[in-house]
């Protein structure tokens, strides 16, 4: 139980790395506010959540929304009085070089992969301040610190949330808030069976991945979203009481090479 008597807001958790943290972070004893678009899942992740015995709120949000972003910090404060734990997780994962990217691409990837982690914790900040105490994770990846081919918009947003992470970590250190980022390498979440990697890509079948992944990962595998959870516990616990500023790469050895 090393997040009991937390109270944690995790954006976008309707599916992928974020219902994986959602579970994860119950499991530790976390009471919860979880968000994003689709509703019949978030209440899914609700009441899985709740079986789990901790208090969970289900927020309807779209966070590429200013209104949205603080009707969630609205209901967290309503329902749990505090926030120990904001994981700015939400994000979407688009293609294009600088060429062949459009300014709606450009525009709903800084929306989103941005502006969304700036103002949840803009909101988030003043209240950490208050408490004296506060752990912000965001979601970056392994392209917060390297590049990869012909996927500019979403390399451009997981360099800026790298950035984001260290200097918020820098002006808060002294107010007892933690600013790290978890950094992802592939992780096989259902999205890609539904809809491909990217936005507007093909899906892609378990198999395929599996072949794939096995010929550039290090570790001859993609990742698992628990695994991703697993660190976004760490990070978000007290055991990481000394550490801001971080970008936690959990991505199979990939960037080692
Ligand atoms: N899977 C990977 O290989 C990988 C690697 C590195 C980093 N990441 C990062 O991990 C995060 C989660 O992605 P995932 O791989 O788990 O994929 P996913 O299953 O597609 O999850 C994305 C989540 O973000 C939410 N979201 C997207 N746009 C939103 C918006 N405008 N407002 C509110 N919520 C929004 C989605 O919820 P709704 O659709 O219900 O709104 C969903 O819950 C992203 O930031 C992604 O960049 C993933």
């Amino acid at each position: 139980m090393r997040l009991q008597n937390k109270i944690a807001i995790i954006t976008g958790a309707t599916s992928g790395i974020g219902k994986a943290t959602a579970l994860r972070f119950a499991d530790e004893g976390a009471d919860l506010v979880v968000t994003g678009r689709r509703s019949t899942l978030g209440k899914t992740v609700e009441a899985e959540c709740r079986d789990k015995g901790v208090r969970c709120v289900f927020v309807e949000a779209d966070h590429s929304k200013a209104e949205d972003c603080q009707r969630v910090v609205d209901v967290a404060l309503k329902e749990f009085g505090c926030i120990d734990i904001l994981f700015n997780n939400a994000g979407i994962v688009t293609k294009g070089t600088a060429e062949t990217t459009s300014e709606e691409t450009w525009q709903a990837t800084i929306n989103i992969n941005v502006t969304a982690v700036w103002r949840m914790s803009k909101l988030v900040i003043p209240h950490m301040k208050q408490q004296g105490r506060g752990a912000i994770v965001n979601n970056g990846s392994d392209w917060s610190v390297v590049a990869g081919k012909d996927a500019f918009p979403y390399v451009m947003s997981k360099g800026a949330v790298g950035m984001m992470t260290k200097a918020m970590a820098l002006d808060y250190a002294r107010d007892g808030i933690r600013v790290n980022a978890v950094c992802p390498g592939d992780t096989f979440v259902d999205r890609w069976m539904e809809k491909g990697y990217f936005e507007g890509s093909d899906p892609v079948t378990l198999e395929e991945a599996m072949k794939e992944s096995s010929d550039y990962i290090p570790m001859g595998r993609f990742g698992k979203p628990e695994e991703i959870a697993n660190a976004v516990i760490f990070l978000a616990s007290d055991e990481a009481s000394f550490i801001t500023g971080h970008l936690l790469l959990v991505d199979g050895g990939n960037t080692a090479q």
